[in-house]
């Protein structure tokens, strides 16, 4: 056997390590990791098999040589596993340093009293718009509002002085403000509800844009819209600036190919999968602008570590949790501390509890808050006159009074403050904001209809949603871990708030706030109890009154 001699190439067992040595993939996450130990003891092996195999294949020269090239080809893939280990300490060193700068150690007992600057973190499709505009903006006059809240230029800190600032921008954005005076408010949904959304509310602003003939056009028109328009489009706003360009981008060429083809459109009755239309919610969700923007959004908001997020280290942070799933417990672990820090976490899923609490929790105190002596007005510029409007495509009419577009257009103007009052009380807020969101839902349900008929038959609603396969959820779900174990946080959070306040107003004040309240009945039987002893005592004075007069009656005709 001289086998040895002829083949000088020492390559079958390479094959055979790729094989034992599986390669880290950041797609599969961190479970394929292979630390070094295991990486030499495999090389070992492979060392051994190698007489093996080349007493297998001796005389197969072409064989051997196909071999070869596979086989330096997994030579790079080992070499590449036995680096992402490396990889991995590095990662695990930059995440477990970022959460350890990032954990705020105080802890602050004056967590429920508003500071002097209310930062509304808005997590995109959580129906934080609504709190913002009948709200908010019912409560604040509109020159203590932090200039461009939801602008593409990002936070101007030019203006020390206001008090409101709601934005789409994350944590991180407390960098820029005075935070011991700052309270810090959200709302969190459901994880898979928000991606449905999320994913639904692209395509719903994209597919505005299919009036024009082709995609050229409609670039050309919306450039000019928006330049013509003083105000800030929904395309000006992260994350939307990236998911509707994209999926506008995606919708044009399905029609196009769609006209190209002819109409022979393959019937399906699941509009998260129709691909000949819009792209089919799983490929969404696993494509890679989704992964780094919609997937784990929630948590990387709180936690500001964003793709838009305003610390140098906060991609080399986001990736490294993307790459490896277990660094995600560090980023976990200060996105919870920071719920427990809030003033308010609210939940869109309980949503009348939630604007209840809203209302009594920060509302109450705003309302004290600007009331207050020196509390309002003072040093602040009058001169900011923001007008932000939606300029898509299909709207020439400015729409300057409404939410028209839901929570994206981020339409607002300064006339839209309408009449601040100063002087309601929470309950009256309660009221207000009732009849607020009716109005911003009829006007958002009408622009979804309008859109989504560019796109029938796809049709996004509830019913549509049982369609989707278990399979797609799951995944949703999987991409969304962290997200999901944070929203149990906030559940928790919530359900505990809601139980002091309750039990606050049910002492202190139940009287004026109580017709707002949820669940109370004390506020029906207290008044009844009071009208039951103040009818008895009626009562009594009046019989006692009788007595009296009839005895009077019988003194004046004894007299
Ligand atoms: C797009 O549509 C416009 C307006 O109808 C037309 O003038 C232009 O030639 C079209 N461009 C392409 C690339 O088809
Ligand atoms: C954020 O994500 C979008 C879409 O994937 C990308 O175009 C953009 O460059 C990203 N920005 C940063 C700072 O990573
Ligand atoms: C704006 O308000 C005016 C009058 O209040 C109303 O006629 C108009 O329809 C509103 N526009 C939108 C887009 O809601
Ligand atoms: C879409 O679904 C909704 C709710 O099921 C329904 O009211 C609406 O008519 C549908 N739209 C189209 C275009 O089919």
């Amino acid at each position: 056997m001289n086998t040895r001699s002829r083949n000088p190439i020492q390559v079958p067992p390479l094959l055979l390590t790729s094989i034992l040595c599986p390669v880290s993939d950041p797609a599969l996450g961190s479970r394929n990791f292979v630390d070094g130990s295991h990486c030499s003891q495999v090389l070992r092996l492979a060392h051994s098999r190698w007489i093996i195999s080349l007493e297998f294949h001796f005389d197969l020269k072409c064989y051997l040589i196909q071999e070869y090239l596979f086989g330096l080809l997994h030579l790079v893939h080992i070499v590449n596993a036995c680096f992402s280990e490396n990889d991995f300490e590095q990662c695990e060193r930059v995440v477990k340093d970022w959460a350890e700068s990032s954990l705020d150690k105080e802890i602050r007992e004056d967590k429920h009293t508003l500071r002097d600057l209310l930062y509304f973190l808005h997590v995109p499709r959580t129906g934080g718009r609504t709190y913002f505009h009948c709200f908010l903006k019912k409560l604040y006059p509109s020159n203590l509002e932090c200039p461009r809240s939801y602008d593409k230029l990002r936070f101007d800190p030019s203006k020390p002085k206001c008090r409101l600032l709601v934005t789409h921008d994350d944590y991180s954005m407390t960098s820029k403000l005075p935070r011991e005076r700052t309270s810090v408010v959200t709302i969190l949904r459901d994880p898979i509800d928000r991606v449905f959304s999320a994913y639904e509310f692209s395509i719903e602003v994209a597919a505005r844009f299919l009036v024009h003939p082709n995609l050229t056009s409609a670039l050309k028109m919306s450039k000019r819209m928006r330049s013509k328009a003083k105000g800030i489009s929904t395309l000006d706003i992260w994350p939307w600036k990236h998911l509707v360009p994209w999926m506008r981008e995606d919708l044009f060429a399905r029609r196009d190919a769609r006209y190209g083809r002819g109409l022979h459109i393959k019937e399906s009755s699941d509009s998260y999968n129709m691909e000949e239309f819009t792209m089919p919610l799983q490929e969404f969700i696993n494509h890679p602008v989704a992964r780094d923007i919609i997937n784990n959004g929630a948590t990387f908001q709180v936690a500001g570590l964003t793709n838009n997020s305003y610390i140098a280290e906060a991609h080399e942070v986001r990736h490294c949790v993307q790459k490896y799933k277990i660094l995600g417990k560090y980023v976990l672990q200060v996105a919870k501390k920071r719920l427990d820090d809030m003033l308010y976490v609210g939940l869109t899923e309980e949503h009348r509890e939630s604007a209840t609490m809203f209302a009594n929790v920060v509302g109450a105190q705003v309302i004290s808050q600007l009331n207050a002596p020196n509390g309002n007005l003072d040093n602040v510029d009058n001169t900011e006159q923001r007008s932000f409007s939606d300029s898509d495509p299909d709207s020439n009419e400015q729409h300057q009074n409404g939410t028209s577009d839901g929570e994206a257009s981020e339409v607002t103007s300064g006339k839209s403050g309408e009449a601040t009052e100063l002087n309601m009380t929470a309950g009256q807020l309660m009221d207000a904001y009732e009849g607020c969101i009716s109005n911003l839902r009829k006007t958002q349900s009408q622009r979804r209809v309008t859109s989504l008929k560019r796109i029938s038959p796809v049709n996004f609603s509830r019913e549509a949603r049982l369609q989707v396969s278990k399979e797609v959820l799951q995944e949703i779900r999987s991409l969304n871990d962290l997200d999901i174990e944070l929203y149990d946080h906030a559940r928790a959070i919530f359900y505990k708030q809601h139980k002091t306040t309750l039990q606050t107003l049910a002492e202190e004040r139940w009287d004026s706030i109580s017709s707002i309240v949820h669940g109370i009945t004390l506020w029906k039987v207290l008044p009844l109890s009071v009208s039951f002893v103040f009818i008895f005592f009626l009562f009594l004075v009046i019989v006692n009154v009788r007595r009296r007069t009839s005895k009077l009656k019988m003194k004046v005709m004894k007299s």
